[in-house]
């Protein structure tokens, strides 16, 4: 089979800009159509939900740059300063020619650090982006101009898809990094199965580098997704304007305001938008009439926070092998370095 037919196979149409650029799109209208279906599926269950995959449009993701320079959003500063002290311990297991595959890699700000690795002992650099938001199409750009020898394929898709993708590449040696904690937006349960589908991706000798959150004063926690600039709020209260103008829905964006707690015993933040009155809400793109009582609240975002052994297990009973765990001195975060075990 030819390429352009493989590619047409997983659903995709490749998008040439030069020779060391492209991107791989879902072929348009299935993922119109998975929008409309999850948004309405979400809103229809009690208590009412949206998958907060769909925080991600244009604005979104300009939202969440923002997020990661709040001083109270601790996350992105601390994985930077544990990225910035990796070194050999890291590298001992990279052959000369390993890529990197990055989930949900958003501004690609973090990636520099790894890049910066693999460009001191790699003539070409392969990097393969998979996000959903279309974000990376510039910060793919905004990488090639500083680094003359990386060859980018981005995937804008979600992360399953886009690991069927990467699990039918080539045998090349991987190091797929998952940062910013993203993988606690998972329940437990989905964070084991997406745990399996990421080892069943890997071949042996490739490597998995997972950015987690830890267990942490509450106070800290809480400040972290309700910060005092209001900007995690404008970022929660998005996901309906993106509602509005991509399935012509009529949510009153000042009938609906940010909430976030730590819930202790699940050991998650959890993201909601409260309906200050009871309204009424129509989403024609999906065939969507909704009703709100005074106070009801709309379940956009889980973040679990971990300890350590529990990482450990979950890893373990996934089929990992732990290298590495990095933490920062507060004792915060950490990064994780594993592979498959054979
Ligand atoms: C919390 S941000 C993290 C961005 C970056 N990795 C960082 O650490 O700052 C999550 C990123 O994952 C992307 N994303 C969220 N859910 C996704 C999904 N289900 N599939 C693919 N990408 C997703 C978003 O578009 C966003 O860029």
């Amino acid at each position: 089979m030819s390429s352009k037919t493989v590619l047409r196979s997983l659903g995709y149409e490749r998008y040439v800009i030069d020779s060391k650029l492209s991107y791989l799109k879902p072929i348009q209208t299935k993922s119109h159509q998975s929008f409309a279906d999850e948004i309405s599926h979400g809103l229809k269950q009690e208590p009412k939900s949206i998958n907060p995959k769909f925080f991600y449009d244009e604005k979104g993701s300009e939202l969440f740059e923002k997020i990661c320079r709040l001083p109270e959003y601790y996350l992105t500063r601390t994985e930077i300063e544990i990225l910035k002290k990796l070194n050999k311990d890291f590298t001992e297991h990279f052959s000369d020619e390993i890529r990197l595959i990055e989930l949900g890699s958003g501004s690609s700000n973090k990636t520099r650090l790894l890049l910066d690795i693999l460009d001191s002992f790699q003539d070409k650099i392969e990097y393969f982006p998979i996000d959903i938001s279309e974000i990376i199409k510039e910060s793919s750009k905004e990488l090639q101009e500083d680094y003359d020898n990386l060859h980018i394929t981005s995937i804008i898709d979600t992360y399953e898809r886009g690991l069927e993708f990467i699990k039918n590449f080539d045998s090349g040696q991987n190091l797929i990094a998952f940062l910013g904690s993203s993988f606690g937006n998972f329940s437990p349960a989905e964070g084991l199965e997406f745990l399996h589908k990421i080892n069943s991706t890997m071949k042996e000798g490739d490597l998995f580098l997972i950015g987690l959150d830890l267990i942490k004063e509450k106070k800290i926690l809480e400040d972290a997704y309700d910060d005092s600039q209001g900007v995690t709020a404008q970022f929660n209260l998005n996901v309906l304007s993106r509602i509005n103008n991509e399935l012509d829905g009529d949510f009153d964006l000042s009938n609906f305001v940010h909430h976030a707690k730590y819930n202790e015993e699940k050991q998650r933040i959890e993201m909601y938008l409260r309906s200050v009155e009871k309204q009424s809400v129509s989403i024609h793109k999906a065939n969507l009439s909704l009703n709100f009582e005074k106070d009801e609240l709309i379940h956009t975002e889980n973040s679990y926070k971990y300890s350590i052994p529990q990482i450990k297990q979950m890893l373990h009973s996934t089929n990992f092998k732990i290298h590495n765990i990095w933490q920062d001195q507060n004792q915060h975060y950490v990064l994780v370095l594993a592979s498959k075990l054979e």
